[in-house]
């Protein structure tokens, strides 16, 4: 792909994050499917993970998650000139989670649409807030990767019901100075192997029927240790790319984060990467992979815990089906974002009752 020279550059300027309460730990799935704690852990990384209980939708999550991204900023909705959310469990397959996320912040007029690239769903959305503002046509754009993968999954099937969980993240994005903000970013994608992760019915080659229902075609499918070999690959072929045309060398990343699907995935690239673990920031343990969530998520935790600090570089890479890829180099453009008691934030319950429109509200039921 051609690099053009930039003529602005694009920072992110806060995070937000919403997991819902309810927490499924691996005893509770020993229960379910024939597998333990102990492989679990040890093949995957994963100890417990988040669920929805309540009848949180997708767009709820994202919602929660983009109110304290903005309070953090002392952004008003009304600034955003864009919204973009990845997932691949929008609340409906239309209108887009993006315009109900949009209509239930009250950021009307704004530009809002999904995008569906699994894993990368997040680095895709990303990289399309950053392009909008490097050629000026936005100035303040929220991205979003939000899931609900427990509606997806076959708990019938040990080897893919363990995986997954629920969540959000989301970080706003805006002009900065140089030298901060993302300095280069490439995604990617292999249609060839398109069979690897999937979910065959719902979409309009296999419309539901009772056939798909009872064939499970809605739920998802996974060759994992396929889709292993090629994510260790290459997420270490992009990781090095950025580095190498960038001219940074891996000991100087101030934070690695790497899609959250299976921790020996991550430790094989870091360990390729000859980076340090105190360069990597993991949170697979207490949510397990979730889809577009993983990356942002991480991000919030790592600012939250002082591992990004102004000024740091920061790389953040994706894997996933499509097959689809991701990666983002940047300085880290803020200071100490302040803390989520620090300002004024509504309670999660006055957000989960925010109404679309009076009569109207289907989508919110
Ligand atoms: O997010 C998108 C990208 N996703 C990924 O990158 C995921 C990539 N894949 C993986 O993370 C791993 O391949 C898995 C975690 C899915 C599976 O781990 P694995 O080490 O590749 O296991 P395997 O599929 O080779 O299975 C090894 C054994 C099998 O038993 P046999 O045939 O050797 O007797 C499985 O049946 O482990 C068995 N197994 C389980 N045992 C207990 C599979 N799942 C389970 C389970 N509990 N949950």
């Amino acid at each position: 792909m051609v690099r053009k020279k930039i003529v602005r550059r694009a920072g992110i300027v806060s995070v937000g994050k919403y997991m819902p309460p309810n927490v499924v730990t691996n005893f509770d799935l020993e229960k379910i499917v024939d597998t333990s704690d102990e492989w679990i852990r040890e093949r995957t990384g994963i100890i417990e993970r988040h669920m929805v209980k309540n009848g949180e939708k997708q767009s709820d999550l994202a919602l929660i998650a983009s109110r304290e991204a903005l309070a953090r900023a002392g952004w008003s909705p009304k600034d955003l000139d864009m919204i973009i959310v990845g997932t691949v469990t929008p609340d409906h397959i239309f209108p887009s989670s993006a315009n109900l996320l949009a209509g239930k912040l009250g950021a009307i007029g704004a530009p809002s649409y999904d995008v569906l690239a699994a894993c990368s769903g997040f680095l895709y959305s990303l990289w399309q807030g950053v392009v909008a503002i490097e050629s000026g046509r936005a100035d303040r754009v929220l991205v979003v990767g939000s899931e609900i993968m427990s509606t997806l999954i076959n708990w019938e099937d040990r080897s893919t019901c363990v995986l997954f969980g629920d969540g959000a993240g989301v970080v706003l994005l805006k002009a900065v100075d140089a030298p901060y903000g993302i300095h280069d970013m490439e995604i990617g994608s292999d249609g060839r192997f398109y069979d690897l992760l999937h979910m065959k019915a719902g979409g309009s080659a296999y419309p539901a029927t009772h056939e798909t229902v009872e064939k499970r075609m809605h739920t998802l499918y996974m060759e994992g240790s396929e889709v292993f070999k090629l994510a260790v690959r290459k997420m270490t072929e992009i990781s090095e790319s950025l580095l190498e045309r960038n001219r940074i060398r891996p000991e100087q990343l101030g934070c690695f984060i790497a899609h959250q699907a299976n921790i020996r995935i991550i430790d094989s690239t870091t360990k390729r990467l000859r980076l340090k673990p105190n360069q990597v920031y993991n949170n697979i343990d207490k949510y397990g992979n979730t889809t577009s969530a993983t990356i942002p998520t991480c991000l919030y935790e790592a600012e939250e815990q002082g591992m990004i600090k102004k000024g740091d570089w920061v790389l953040l890479i994706s894997f996933g089906a499509g097959l689809t890829w991701g990666g983002i180099l940047m300085k880290w453009a803020v200071d100490r974002l302040p803390k989520t008691e620090e300002v004024a934030v509504d309670t999660v319950s006055d957000v989960l009752s925010t109404k679309l429109r009076p009569g109207g509200d289907w989508a919110n039921q």
